[in-house]
């Protein structure tokens, strides 16, 4: 019997996910089928309790709907817990396990593929939304020096500052002037819109990482930090690859080969 797996948001239709997961499934010889499914803005637990009850195994959830999807699983991984949000659900014997893989793609793309160790480093997150608050205790996990959380409303940097025992540390960016960063990490929603947070000129240590978890095109951050001396500069490619990778884990055990799955997406775009 082929398991049933699918992708759920609004939209979805852009969704990378299928293609991933076909390629895994392939890679590691797994039995299982994988769609999208497009839930109504006001209709996500019945879009999801139909898909379970016709025999699905599990799901990716995406915007907008991963808090929903955090209070609709009945039990919850630890690092969901810390994101406050479920991008991946496992059916199992009646249950319902929500767990988050983001942040851990992020990490995993960060130290594997980009070979950069986290530990002793000054980083810098930019965003305090639900992008942001997956990747703090995965990154904080990795021993940095310093995580400086940067929000043009700082008030929301505050409440998350709090939410994590004060680790790390809450900033406006007005206050990222007389500071510069080995790694820094862009969560915010300025690239969708085109946009560039208020950045200063020395933001980056010699050789740093500037990191975009957005893919698909050059962002306005990607740019302006190949002006600002990035040593490297990154998209969000391999985060969408690695967290697609810690979810078929988590539901079939088995842990693919992301590296050729990232290739292929690169040169496909
Ligand atoms: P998500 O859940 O995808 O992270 P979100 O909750 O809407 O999305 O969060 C968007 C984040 O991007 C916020 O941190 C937002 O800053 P504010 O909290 O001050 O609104 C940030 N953001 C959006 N546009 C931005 C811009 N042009 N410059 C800087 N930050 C921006």
């Amino acid at each position: 019997m082929t398991d049933k797996y699918a992708v759920v948001g609004n939209p979805v239709a852009h969704s990378k996910s299928p293609q991933i997961h076909a390629e895994f499934a392939s890679q590691t010889g797994q039995d299982i089928s994988y769609e999208r499914l497009l839930a109504p803005l006001d209709g996500f637990v019945e879009t999801i309790e139909a898909f379970r009850q016709t025999g699905g195994k599990g799901l990716n959830v995406t915007v907008p709907f991963k808090e929903e999807a955090f209070r609709y699983a009945r039990t919850r991984t630890a690092r969901a817990e810390a994101a406050g949000a479920v991008n991946t659900l496992k059916f199992e014997n009646g249950e319902i396990l929500g767990d988050n893989t983001d942040g851990a793609g992020l990490v995993r793309d960060l130290t594997i593929n980009l070979k950069r160790s986290l530990k002793n480093k000054r980083i810098l997150l930019m965003g305090a939304g639900g992008a942001a608050r997956g990747a703090i205790a995965p990154v904080l996990a990795e021993y940095p020096a310093i995580l400086v959380l940067a929000n043009r409303t700082v008030e929301k940097a505050q409440q998350l500052a709090e939410l994590f025992d004060n680790k790390l540390v809450p900033a406006p960016y007005e206050a990222l002037m007389e500071q510069s960063f080995d790694i820094v990490i862009n969560a915010t929603a300025a690239s969708l819109k085109g946009e560039l947070p208020p950045l200063p000129d020395q933001l980056f240590n010699p050789g740093a990482l500037a990191y975009d978890m957005m893919y698909g095109t050059e962002t306005p951050f990607m740019a302006w930090a190949r002006q600002h001396g990035a040593g490297t500069v990154a998209d969000g490619l391999g985060m969408l690859v690695e967290q697609a990778a810690e979810s078929f884990y988590l539901w079939r055990g088995v842990r693919p080969d992301t590296e050729p799955v990232i290739q292929k997406l690169r040169t496909s775009a």
